[in-house]
């Protein structure tokens, strides 16, 4: 089966990395729209109009089914895109259930773009799942930044995530959950700042496990390979085959990779 993936960037990568490991038979398409990125400072018009043209392109390149492997877009857009098109389209949310759930007294923070923090759907599942106000919320834009600019483990990256993070009191949090795919890649500093006993949750095996589930295909527990020569990645519509990007595009599955388990 042919799916389209699709982030403002390179996020969505870590979608894409955990479906490698899921689903390895199946064809994808991946698609980062690194023209407009980052997502999480635009208005939702923009938005929602950037992730119908996208869906539009994967449609068009033979996408049947779509994941929209960002929180910002899924935030904004996943209603319109759902009322459009009818083939099955997942999006992602902060995975604050399964925090909630999994823990049980300590406070849990959500980071994500401000875009995410902002909007009704994030209000809406806190409503049904945070019945007893666990969960903080901060936003993080410029983790994007670092990110688009392959910036994984710099002082700026370990400065900026300690002044954020400043106003709180990290010994009170049981969980960190990662409410925008980008911010896989900074896995180890966060759990520097945090210490070994945070829960880092993120919703890649869970929408991955969704996506299986609603296409009704089988997974596979832990295929491990980090690269599919069936796969396409496209930049902003361009599709890329030059040795350059596929070996950035090879490095950051790396990264994701060693980032993985932490
Ligand atoms: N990776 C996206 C998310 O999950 C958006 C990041 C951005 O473009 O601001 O929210």
């Amino acid at each position: 089966m042919k799916i389209g993936i699709f982030d403002s960037g390179i996020g969505g990568l870590s979608v894409l990395h955990e479906a490698y490991h899921a689903l390895p038979d199946q064809e994808f398409i991946f698609y980062a729209d690194t023209e407009h990125v980052p997502y999480g400072l635009r208005t939702p018009a923009e938005i929602t109009g950037f992730a119908k043209e996208i869906t539009q392109f994967l449609l068009d390149k033979g996408a049947e089914a779509i994941v929209v492997a960002c929180n910002t877009a899924t935030s904004v857009a996943i209603r319109e895109l759902r009322r459009i098109y009818d083939i099955p389209i997942l999006g992602m949310e902060p995975a604050v259930k399964p925090a909630v759930e999994g823990t049980e007294d300590k406070r849990i923070m959500v980071i994500a773009t401000p875009v995410t923090i902002r909007e009704d759907k994030l209000r809406d599942l806190l409503h049904r799942v945070d019945e007893h106000h666990r969960v903080d919320l901060l936003a993080m834009p410029r983790l994007v930044e670092f990110a688009e600019r392959e910036e994984f483990d710099s002082k700026e990256v370990d400065d900026y995530i300690r002044e954020q993070f400043s106003s709180f009191d990290r010994s009170r949090y049981c969980a960190l959950v990662l409410g925008c795919t980008h911010f896989n890649y900074f896995k180890p500093s966060l759990r520097g700042y945090f210490g070994e006993d945070t829960l880092l949750i993120d919703g890649n095996r869970g929408t991955v496990r969704h996506l299986a589930e609603v296409l009704g295909l089988g997974m596979n527990n832990d295929y491990n390979i980090l690269w599919s020569d069936t796969a396409k990645y496209f930049f902003s519509g361009q599709e890329i085959t030059d040795e350059k990007t596929l070996n950035y595009l090879h490095r950051l599955h790396l990264r994701l990779e060693k980032v993985r388990d932490i």
